[in-house]
């Protein structure tokens, strides 16, 4: 690759590569208006053109998001190119030769080059062969019953290997390359009978790197005697496993321009999801996701929806590689679809819709975790779940952002039922800062009665704004069911509350038992009453709504537990519940 590259080359390929042209002719359709051109925004949805291209200062604006720059900018916005490989391109574009470093450098692009052009020959052979009756017949039928296109055996370049020993070694000496290369290129093996191919009577993915250049092939056996399934390139001098997703070549637009990346594991996942129209799909392939995975992704996207199969065990090695992704700043989610289903057999049966709806259902990588530590038991099982706030918080000192952070503390705290300090505590071991707002959070917290937790000490406020406002009852009465409460003593004052409405608390006092007592002059003890407690109130009663539904999915998962129920119907079940639970937080507000 070309690493320097002399500016005075950049200015003269940036002076060779007119904007309103290059601006044309990737899909904007600018009209002449007055000096300059106008167009639809290719940055942002619009319907009355707010883009403006400059042919004599060489520069594009857009008035309505105000992205802007020169050529360059212009074609690494929208393709998301890095700035070398947008030089490249637009040296190509208009036949300006890049030099090459050294000599040495030189012959290894040579090299390389040449494997790809012998990949590029090796595709063609392949695609000769499936679309040959007599050869790739069968396997032509075994890819149309798999629900696959002709249109996307074309897009993808699929192809079929017949099962001889040498057969595309032969073609490709035909045509001038040597053995060392076809084995170099990982397209042939020795062994005990010589030199021969390494794919064989395989349906053949071929696998392009990002920039649309073939370095590698998958193989996958058309009958299920095969071994193994699929038969994946090794490494080579242009391929690296841990450096390359699937279909990125082709997703990558579509994941620049939304921001999102459904994130897949089989090839076959992610062909039908691009034929059923999710263009930015990309797939793993099996192999482990690497940091070098996330920070090539992390070039087009913000988010990474992760969509795998909702077995436990696939989800397990599913998250191994999640944190790299937090860590280079990505969003991650995570959709569940139901055991035993994998994308391409759930959009095949249930259609792209329902798929969409899992996608929609995706949880954030937090969520996620706290599922799969419940469903290991975390909350009846205290090693199960010191264990997972260790997991979980690793994951959170990947987090940039304090806010962020806070919010996930307090998810993972009020849903693995533990102290907010608990999950800090964990962070400072891992060498996180509190936040400002925690510090402050901490110190208010401090002198409360006896060590209550976030809970009651929410029912605690709700009750102190009863009692200082007794007007406001009728109110509450109408929103939260008072038995609810989980501390009993706050519970009973509360229907004491309830029930003696219109209360005069004076007289109240007067005739309840000493708890009550003492705690509705606790309440009336304040030396500041907190202003708008109707605001305090209903924050408090939505907060323990919340609480009420979790109650209810704490209680849905142990008892799935107990009964061994299928863990991934109650996932689903526990999506759908964390949903409502997120609905009351907006109705209440
Ligand atoms: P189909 O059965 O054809 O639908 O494939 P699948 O993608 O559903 O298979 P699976 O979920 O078993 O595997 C997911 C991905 O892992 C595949 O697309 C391959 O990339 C990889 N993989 C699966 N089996 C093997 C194997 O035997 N060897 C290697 N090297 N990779 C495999
Ligand atoms: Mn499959």
């Amino acid at each position: 690759m070309n690493t320097s590259i002399p500016s005075d080359l950049i200015d003269q390929i940036r002076a060779q590569s007119d904007i309103v042209e290059v601006i044309g002719e990737h899909g904007v359709h600018l009209k002449s208006a007055g000096k300059d051109f106008k167009g639809l925004c290719p940055f942002h949805d619009e319907k009355t053109p707010s883009f403006t291209a400059s042919r004599g200062r060489q520069m594009f604006y857009c008035f309505g998001c105000q992205a802007g720059g020169n050529v360059i900018s212009f074609v690494q916005r929208l393709e998301g190119k890095s700035f070398v490989e947008t030089i490249e391109y637009l040296a190509e574009r208009s036949g300006i030769a890049l030099p090459t470093p050294d000599a040495k450098a030189h012959q290894a692009q040579q090299k390389r080059r040449k494997l790809q052009d012998l990949n590029q020959l090796a595709i063609d052979f392949f695609r000769q062969n499936l679309m040959t009756p007599g050869i790739g017949g069968r396997t032509l039928v075994y890819l149309k019953q798999r629900g696959i296109s002709e249109r996307t055996i074309e897009d993808f370049q699929l192809g079929f290997v017949p099962a001889g020993q040498r057969q595309l070694i032969q073609f490709a000496q035909k045509k001038g390359f040597s053995v060392q290369q076809l084995i170099d290129v990982g397209l042939a093996k020795e062994d005990r009978r010589g030199t021969t191919d390494r794919f064989r009577n395989r349906v053949i993915f071929p696998i392009f790197d990002e920039r649309n250049r073939p370095v590698a092939f998958g193989g996958r056996g058309t009958t299920d005697d095969i071994r193994p399934k699929y038969l994946n390139s090794a490494n080579t001098i242009i391929y690296d496993k841990s450096k390359t997703l699937y279909n990125l070549q082709n997703a990558r637009k579509e994941i620049h321009q939304t921001g999102v990346a459904i994130l897949v594991e089989g090839y076959f996942d992610a062909i039908t999801l691009y034929q059923a129209g999710l263009h930015n799909v990309v797939a793993s392939l099996g192999t482990a996701f690497s940091e070098s995975h996330a920070r090539l992704l992390n070039r087009f996207a913000d988010q990474v929806i992760i969509i795998y199969d909702g077995d436990v065990a696939g989800l397990r090695a599913a998250t191994r590689g999640l944190n790299t992704l937090v860590k280079v700043g990505l969003q991650v989610k995570v959709a569940l679809l139901p055991e035993g289903d994998d994308p391409d057999e759930f959009v095949k049966t249930h259609g792209v819709k329902a798929f969409q709806s899992y996608l929609d259902k995706s949880l954030n990588l937090i969520e996620f975790q706290i599922q799969l530590a419940v469903e290991q038991g975390a909350i009846q099982r205290i090693d199960v779940k010191s264990k997972a706030v260790k997991e979980i918080a690793a994951t959170l000192a990947s987090l940039d952002s304090p806010v962020e952070l806070n919010a996930y503390v307090n998810q993972v705290a009020g849903e693995l039922d533990l102290d907010r300090a608990v999950v800090y505590q964990e962070l400072v071991r891992l060498g996180v800062k509190p936040t400002v707002e925690e510090k402050s959070t901490s110190k208010r917290l401090a002198p409360v009665r006896h060590q209550v937790s976030a809970r009651e000490s929410i029912e605690w406020q709700l009750l102190e704004s009863l009692i200082l406002n007794p007007s406001l009852i009728p109110k509450a009465k109408d929103k939260f069911n008072i038995q609810d409460l989980h501390n009993k003593t706050y519970a009973k004052v509360g229907q004491l509350l309830y029930e003696s409405e219109p209360v005069e608390i004076g007289e109240l006092v007067n005739h309840c038992d000493e708890s009550s007592k003492a705690i509705i002059s606790q309440a009336l003890m304040t030396d500041k009453v907190p202003p708008n407690l109707e605001a305090r109130m209903m924050g408090c009663i939505k907060r323990l709504n919340q609480f009420l539904l979790l109650d209810f999915e704490k209680q849905m998962r142990s008892s799935a537990l107990a009964e061994g129920k299928d863990n991934t119907a109650t996932l689903v079940e526990l999506v759908e519940l964390s949903n409502r639970r997120r609905l009351v937080e907006k109705n209440v507000r």
